[in-house]
């Protein structure tokens, strides 16, 4: 971590930046602004030369791991490889400098470009209509909710819960209460399935809907889903699908004929928009047909080759994100889609089944499995063996980070023990997966002959073990206190 910042590098006269001679008249800056406003001594900025600019930033960068770096099989993020096509789109100017209060006149390109990603996503996953508005994931199952009591208070319905299978991601029980409903559990299955017997017994009059993951958490197809839609409806609940794990399912399952109301897509996971450190993202949702009055204004429409913005929708649940949603994502997501075709998109979820399926069996017999049906695009496992032999998840997690390899997602699912969530997706070779299961197979050998080893792990970061409860409960982000030692 010996890293100078730009301030100490610099040295009186360096400079890295030659200014073109003056063509205009030049003015004094006392005669542009009022005094008050102008500096009394020139700013403290750093004198460096380009070459010390590009080393600093390019140490920088390899101080962190990240996904054009080594495997990142970080489970249920979907860290996959986002080609860099993508983002020579976004950061094409005619984009860049468009503003979102322009006239739709004068963006008709752009609006296209929104149309057409909402009309991919409906041939996608067979849904009547989506919104791109939603910038998250998790923001998109509260706009889910949100449809949902619109759905119900139009119909009088007295609803008060939303059922959520144990296995579930935190965000679908923080959705639910922030959308005014209580979350309640359904078990899961010795398989890891919904169980539908404790399903039937949480039935009621009062279910608003039920949120499902699929595939689920621990990376299975919910093969009963419509037999649960079938029991949902049935009480006139609404099925959500947290379809946060759809790049298992392009081009294989369309989620409207699963018996799905609503759904929500990550555009940065599945449709490959870089992600992680809180953003950008873009958690678009599409309905079925009934449903369709309440999306969120205003809605893109098309009529004679013109685009435009429809806010005439009264029963609308009314505007959820500033402007129209993250539009950068949705030109990523844009762009991946074009690129793939309808072929290329099925060929990606195949890729992440086959490359999960491959890492399953050539660690299940060393890393317990707790559920051991066929995954889809990531596979769970539990430390205990590990755990009873003296290093746990947290540490072969962090032993993995020696070898130059991201962990996976620890701890997550709770269901599972010392759970160790694997996501290769599919951009992953052969090379790279096998190189993986030899280190994690290497790192159980570590454990048996020095557990030690392992518990001290990590020794090739720039930092070591960090103290995550207080870097989280007092983040601290200031150089000048970090070099104190604070
Ligand atoms: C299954 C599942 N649901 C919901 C989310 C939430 O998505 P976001 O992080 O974009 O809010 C995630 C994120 O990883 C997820 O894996």
């Amino acid at each position: 971590m010996d890293q100078k910042l730009l301030i100490e590098l610099s040295s009186d006269g360096k400079n890295g930046v030659r200014f073109p001679a003056c063509d205009v008249e030049e003015q004094k800056l006392e005669d542009m602004f009022p005094s008050d406003y102008l500096r009394k001594s020139p700013p403290d900025l750093p004198q460096v030369s380009i070459p010390e600019v590009v080393r600093h930033f390019v140490n920088l960068s390899a101080l962190n791991h990240h996904v054009d770096k080594a495997m990142y099989p970080l489970g249920s993020c979907t860290m996959k490889y986002n080609p860099k096509m993508n983002e020579a789109v976004a950061g094409m100017t005619g984009f860049t400098e468009i503003h979102p209060l322009q006239s739709p006149q004068t963006v008709q390109g752009a609006l296209k470009i929104y149309k057409d990603v909402e009309d991919f996503l409906c041939a996608i996953t067979g849904m009547a209509g989506f919104t791109l508005q939603p910038a998250a994931g998790s923001h998109g199952e509260l706009t889910g909710v949100m449809i949902m009591r619109r759905y119900h208070l139009k119909k009088g319905n007295q609803k008060k819960i939303i059922l959520i299978p144990d296995s579930a991601h935190g965000t679908n029980p923080a959705s639910v209460a922030i959308g005014g409903y209580e979350a309640r559990q359904v078990k899961s299955t010795v398989e890891g399935l919904v169980d539908i017997e404790d399903l039937k017994k949480k039935l009621s009059d009062e279910v608003a809907g039920f949120m499902l993951t699929n595939p689920n958490t621990v990376g299975l197809f919910e093969e009963n889903v419509q037999e649960i839609s079938r029991l949902i409806h049935e009480v006139d609940g609404l099925m959500y699908m947290d379809g946060a794990n759809m790049n298992a399912l392009l081009g294989i399952v369309k989620t409207g004929r699963a018996g799905f109301d609503i759904t929500h897509l990550n555009l940065h996971k599945t449709f490959s928009t870089p992600h992680g450190g809180g953003g950008p993202g873009s958690g678009p949702i599409g309905v079925n047909e009934k449903l369709l009055p309440f999306l969120p204004t205003p809605v893109v429409r098309e009529k004679d080759g013109t685009y435009f913005f429809d806010w005439d929708l009264p029963e609308s649940i009314g505007k959820i994100h500033s402007f129209w949603g993250n539009y950068g994502v949705i030109l990523r997501a844009w762009t991946y889609i074009r690129m793939l075709g309808s072929e290329g998109l099925k060929q990606v979820s195949r890729g992440a089944i086959i490359n999960a399926n491959y890492l399953k069996t050539r660690l299940e017999k060393v890393y317990h499995l707790p559920y051991t049906k066929r995954p889809m695009h990531e596979c769970v496992f539990s430390g205990d063996r590990q755990k009873a032999k003296g290093a746990r998840t947290l540490d072969i997690a962090k032993r993995l980070l020696d070898y130059g390899v991201h962990a996976p997602t620890v701890y997550f699912p709770l269901i599972v023990h010392e759970a160790l969530m694997i996501e290769p997706t599919e951009t992953e070779s052969k090379a790279s997966l096998d190189y993986f299961a030899d280190v994690m197979l290497k790192i159980d050998q570590e454990i048996d002959k020095d557990p030690e080893l392992v518990t001290n792990a990590p020794y090739t970061t720039p930092v070591s073990r960090l103290d995550e409860g207080k870097a989280n409960r007092e983040l601290n982000i200031c150089w000048q206190d970090m070099n104190k030692g604070d």
